[in-house]
């Protein structure tokens, strides 16, 4: 089939090189035109596993190409998929979705009848049936909307695009030739017998939000959890553990630490609260899950100050983790921007390492912090080690050099990634998520 792409980010560029690896024709296009060129030479603008061996491939063998031209490319394809973005507006917690009205209004100026044209960007419940009134109306043409919203995860974003536990199509009717197009496109995804579910445009959109609302509140209650446990003397690992082993609850989204960041579960998370403001029962429990997370950073942040006091005039903290989450480069809402800027204020000298993220990070803080070429660097001389994601690389470290290195042997772990080791037997004074550091030892 041949598909245009609209928006080549973290979605559109995954969604077209993956369709593409299906055989399809792939068309991406996008505004940004450094990003196009980029990609035209092969450079995926962004780190996510696997992904450049895969648009190489596609590229050299003619199914992917990229373009600034949305008219050209429209014209030239049957499906469109809209992967443009849709941040929080300035009306605080709403979608914003002109991004996505203008693209389809744009797409909709060059299509022909037949033609089907997916919504995957996240957007508010009744998108859809607004722009396809919308369109109707001021075009006098009757486009096939699908609400088709993505399920991936940076990081591993190759791999769920191929291997989806679901795919959620929202259309008017399961019947119609869109509904055929779409269980055409996705059926080579789903061949071990993950679904294709068809719904109304509303609950599709219903079906994200709902999902990224219900992994955020795993979280916040965990880390709810976690402060009961400090409070109390339980030990979190072990209730995390307990918990988990529950055939009704599993181990996973349970993990205590600083909380989720990144471009998704915060604004997905002020979505849902902007839209139970339309009516008297609210959004109560996402509201709390919202204020849990946002207290976390600063919970971790409090650890700090226990330990040193109010001012860090002349500490040098070093930082391990940049990224919202580990195998990415992504740092929208990442909890390192909110505690560096913190630390920072409080006259901290910060030294940051991180395998990815770096290049981003440098776009913010500029030359107000240091920028280490490794793990050890930073560490030379350092009152604290802190640790904001739970990369692979930090997971087993060398504890001796890491005491050699420092001034002071002192870790906050952000992502409980030592609970099971003994470093007080080495020394080292522990402070993680959830538990009270005793004689300086959690
Ligand atoms: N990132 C994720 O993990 C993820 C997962 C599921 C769903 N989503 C949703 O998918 C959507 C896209 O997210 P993302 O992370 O890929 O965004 P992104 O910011 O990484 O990429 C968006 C891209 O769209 C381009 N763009 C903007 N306006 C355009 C236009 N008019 N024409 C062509 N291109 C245009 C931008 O230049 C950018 O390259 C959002 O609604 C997001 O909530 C994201």
């Amino acid at each position: 089939m041949k598909l245009s792409i609209i928006g080549t980010g973290y979605v559109g560029l995954v969604t077209g090189v993956c369709f593409a690896e299906h055989g399809n024709q792939v068309i991406c296009v996008d505004i940004d035109r450094n990003r196009i060129k980029a990609l035209t030479r092969g450079e995926v603008p962004f780190f996510e596993p696997g992904l450049n061996n895969l648009l190489v491939r596609n590229t050299k063998e003619g199914r992917l190409q990229f373009s600034e031209d949305l008219a050209e490319t429209v014209k030239s394809a049957q499906v469109h998929f809209i992967c443009v973005g849709t941040p929080e507006s300035i009306d605080a917690g709403k979608l914003d979705t002109e991004g996505v009205s203008s693209v389809a209004r744009q797409v909709g100026k060059f299509t022909v009848a037949d033609d089907v044209l997916v919504i995957k960007s996240t957007v508010p419940v009744g998108t859809a049936v607004d722009l396809s009134a919308r369109i109707s109306k001021e075009m006098q043409k009757q486009l096939q909307i699908v609400s088709n919203p993505e399920f991936l995860r940076e990081g591993t974003a190759v791999e769920d695009f191929m291997k989806p536990d679901r795919v959620i199509v929202g259309l008017k009717d399961a019947r119609s030739s869109a509904a055929a197009v779409m269980r055409r496109l996705y059926s080579p995804f789903v061949r071990t017998g993950n679904p294709i579910l068809f719904m109304d445009h509303n609950s599709a959109e219903m079906v994200k939000l709902a999902s990224n609302g219900y992994l955020a509140t795993r979280i916040s209650y965990m880390n709810e959890l976690a402060n009961l446990c400090e409070a109390t003397g339980a030990s979190v690992s072990m209730v995390r553990k307990g918990m988990g082993l529950d055939s009704r609850i599993g181990h996973r989204y349970l993990f205590p630490g600083l909380g989720y960041g990144g471009s998704c579960f915060p604004k997905d998370i002020q979505a849902l609260i902007y839209l139970g403001k339309g009516y008297s029962f609210g959004s109560r429990i996402v509201k709390a899950v919202h204020e849990v997370n946002a207290q976390q950073r600063q919970n971790f942040l409090k650890k700090i100050t226990n330990h040193f006091g109010a001012s860090l005039q002349g500490k040098k903290l070093a930082i391990w983790g940049l990224s919202f989450k580990p195998n990415t480069d992504d740092i929208r809402d990442a909890p390192s921007l909110t505690i560096i800027e913190a630390l920072l204020e409080l006259g901290a000298q910060v030294h940051v390492y991180d395998p990815e993220a770096m290049r981003n990070v440098r776009t913010i803080f500029k030359d107000r912090i240091h920028y280490e070429a490794n793990l050890n660097d930073g560490l030379k001389n350092a009152d604290a080690l802190c640790i904001l994601t739970e990369w692979n690389l930090f997971r087993s470290p060398d504890f001796e050099k890491i005491k050699s290195l420092m001034r002071s042997p002192v870790i906050f772990d952000g992502r409980n990634l030592f609970t099971d080791v003994d470093l007080k037997r080495l020394g080292i004074t522990y402070y993680y998520m959830g538990q009270p550091a005793v004689d300086g030892y959690g």
